[in-house]
């Protein structure tokens, strides 16, 4: 597992996107798995960079996002405020702003009328498009992957999960707040991919910023393996699986200056060559 850390937000989205990008560049038709929240608002906005200003293609590649609230859908009749689904999120933060045809990007869908059937179709999808290659994540102030609350199993598939107060409290402060809405109006529950879907992805990289999140980020990378706290199961990834934090995310981590040494040694073996 590889640590990095970045001085500030700005610059933990520009190596998140430089990754994602690098990916596209090699695989043109890759699989991207996606995330929602505050956190990947700035490597989006990179990518759509990319995508404007250096021609970065998105024209064959597919995505599968993490998760959704069940009870919501994508509502374009709606002013953005007051969807708060996140695959309306997606759509105005990334899809709409690059060139991903409509029919290569899947949210799950919060609006079917059989969750169970639906999520089993999902990880079919995810199956059918050959797994993903990169997935970006986030992490909960609770140590969630995606919505995968403690207590999921790490072996988990995508189902529907309910969402612990802390997950509703946060997002209730974030996002749903700021749209008008009351605690009341929010959905009790989800459907997240697993923790054991997500790590059959081929590589990944979990992104953190701000010091409301340094403590539960060095609690999921030096502490012990835990279902209480799902990001946990970063240690448990055959593919590559690297962290990205900006210095505020960082400042609880107890091997901090390791994680330094070691981003610099590689650095410099490769100018090396
Ligand atoms: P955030 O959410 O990016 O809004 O902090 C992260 C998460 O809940 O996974």
């Amino acid at each position: 597992m590889n640590v990095i850390v970045r001085d500030t937000y700005d610059e933990m989205s520009k190596a998140a996107a430089e990754i994602i990008a690098g990916v596209v560049k090699a695989k043109p038709n890759c699989v991207i798995g996606l995330a929602t929240g505050s956190t990947p608002i700035g490597t989006y906005k990179e990518l759509i960079r990319m995508h404007k200003e250096e021609g970065l293609d998105f024209s064959q590649v597919r995505t599968f996002n993490l998760d959704e609230y069940l009870g919501l859908g994508m509502d374009l009749g709606k002013p953005y405020h007051l969807d708060q689904s996140y695959a309306r999120f997606m759509y105005e933060e990334l899809f709409k702003h690059i060139n991903i045809p409509r029919e290569n990007w899947l949210v799950p869908d919060g609006l079917t009328e059989d969750p169970e059937a639906y999520c089993k179709w999902y990880e079919e999808q995810i199956a059918a498009a050959g797994g993903i290659d990169i997935q970006v994540l986030g992490i909960g102030g609770d140590g969630h992957w995606g919505f995968n609350e403690p207590g999921s199993s790490l072996a988990s598939r995508t189902r529907v999960v309910a969402l612990t107060q802390k997950t509703l409290d946060d997002n209730y402060e974030s996002f749903y707040k700021k749209a008008g809405f009351t605690r009341d109006q929010m959905p009790k529950f989800a459907i997240t991919m697993g923790i054991g879907t997500i790590l059959e992805a081929r590589s990944a990289i979990m992104l953190a910023n701000g010091a409301h999140k340094a403590e539960i980020v060095a609690k999921a990378i030096e502490g012990p393996i835990t279902a209480q706290i799902t990001a946990t199961a970063m240690h448990l990834f055959k593919g590559s699986m690297t962290v990205i934090l900006d210095r505020a995310a960082a400042s609880k981590l107890q091997h901090l200056d390791h994680y330094l040494h070691t981003e610099r040694a590689w650095q410099e073996m490769r100018s090396k060559g």
